[in-house]
């Protein structure tokens, strides 16, 4: 890979898109020229970026002549459509999709976890999905002290994970409740200003949702672990910014609170935040806008023989989106 790669963000205006700009800047990523691309809708609006505006242009299939690395932020229907096309181009597709990522002939990576799968990619890597990034940043660390045999969790996901549509729907609604207007809604099912949706995605025939399974499937995945079992409830919760999750992991070997919190301690890109007696642990109002996750609440778990409770808090469009994509394209420049 060129040390000084042509890059590309597909999905430029999106809400994972402008933060994937920011933290490519923030992170001094040594980008040779960065080419924006989004729908014909914003063809022609410009983004900053390292002081210089820079023009937005409609994707096509010839989008990716002379482009080393793409980041991907538009939709499963876009990456479905495209990533070949960029594949095909000689360009290594870096996507946030659903759409490739449990496809065996492509890597789906968290860099701090299996860096070392980007070695084999075929041209096309994926992202994981948000919640499952943020959880396995804490979960993984204990995985590989203790082993985890499977967990239960309850997730809070934040509207920004749903896209900028979301945030406005939020912000709109709030000012509706507040000022006794009829709430409208076009993004979600149920109004999301001050209540819980406990879906997020569609249902499959099993009574869990997609987005449900996504943490057992991408966690076999990435944490290289086939039995791994994942029972999850994914709300939806009226924050702007900032997933959380509570886990109840069932553990091979025993783990003290105290062991689990040196493991923790020690764990690249989370932060241990767990002080119960000063009311200290994560909260999505304080992990959002961070690059590391969060871990706190940890205790063991009364209901399990050899389990242990957390609380875990991320920004899903950092390192659940942007921040671990443009990992993957610094590993790329190191492989
Ligand atoms: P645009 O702003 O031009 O519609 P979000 O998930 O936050 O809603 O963002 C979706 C991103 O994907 C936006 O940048 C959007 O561009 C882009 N996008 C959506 N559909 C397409 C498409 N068919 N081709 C290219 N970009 C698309």
């Amino acid at each position: 890979m060129n040390n000084t790669p042509h890059l590309a963000v597909v999905g430029a205006t999106g809400a994972v898109g402008l933060e994937m700009i920011k933290t490519l800047e923030k992170r001094q990523y040594p980008v040779k020229k960065l080419t924006l691309l989004a729908s014909s809708r914003s063809a022609g609006k410009t983004l900053r970026f390292r002081g210089e505006e820079l023009p937005i242009q409609a994707l096509t299939e010839s989008s990716f002549a002379g482009i080393d690395i793409a980041l991907f932020s538009a939709g499963g229907g876009t990456s479905k459509q495209y990533a070949p096309i960029a594949a095909e181009a000689g360009c290594v597709v870096i996507d946030n999709s659903s759409a490739f990522r449990m496809d065996e002939t492509v890597p789906l990576v968290i860099p701090e976890i299996n860096a070392m799968d980007v070695t084999w990619h075929q041209g096309i890597i994926a992202n994981p999905n948000c919640t499952t990034a943020v959880t396995l940043m804490a979960l993984f660390p204990l995985h590989r002290a203790f082993g985890v045999n499977r967990i239960f969790a309850s997730t809070y996901q934040a509207v920004s994970g749903t896209g900028a549509q979301a945030i406005e729907e939020l912000e709109r609604q709030v000012h509706e409740v507040v000022e006794g207007r009829p709430v409208t809604k076009s993004v979600y099912p149920h109004q999301i200003a001050f209540n819980l949706l406990p879906q997020a995605d569609s249902f499959l025939d099993s009574g869990y949702t997609k987005e449900e399974m996504k943490l057992q499937n991408e966690g076999r995945k990435i944490m290289h672990h086939p039995t791994f079992r994942a029972s999850v409830t994914s709300v939806r919760v009226p924050v702007y910014r900032a997933h959380s999750a509570a886990i109840s992991a069932d553990l091979e070997k025993p783990a003290s609170v105290e062991e689990a919190r040196e493991v923790f301690n020690q764990s690249t890109g989370l932060d241990l935040v767990d002080d119960p007696e000063k009311q200290e642990y994560p909260m999505p109002l304080y992990a959002a806008e961070k690059d590391n996750c969060q871990v706190g609440r940890i205790r063991r778990d009364c209901a399990l023989d050899n389990g242990l409770c957390f609380w875990v808090s991320g920004d899903q469009l950092l390192k659940g989106a942007a921040l671990n994509a443009v990992q993957i394209a610094e590993c790329l420049l190191e492989s």
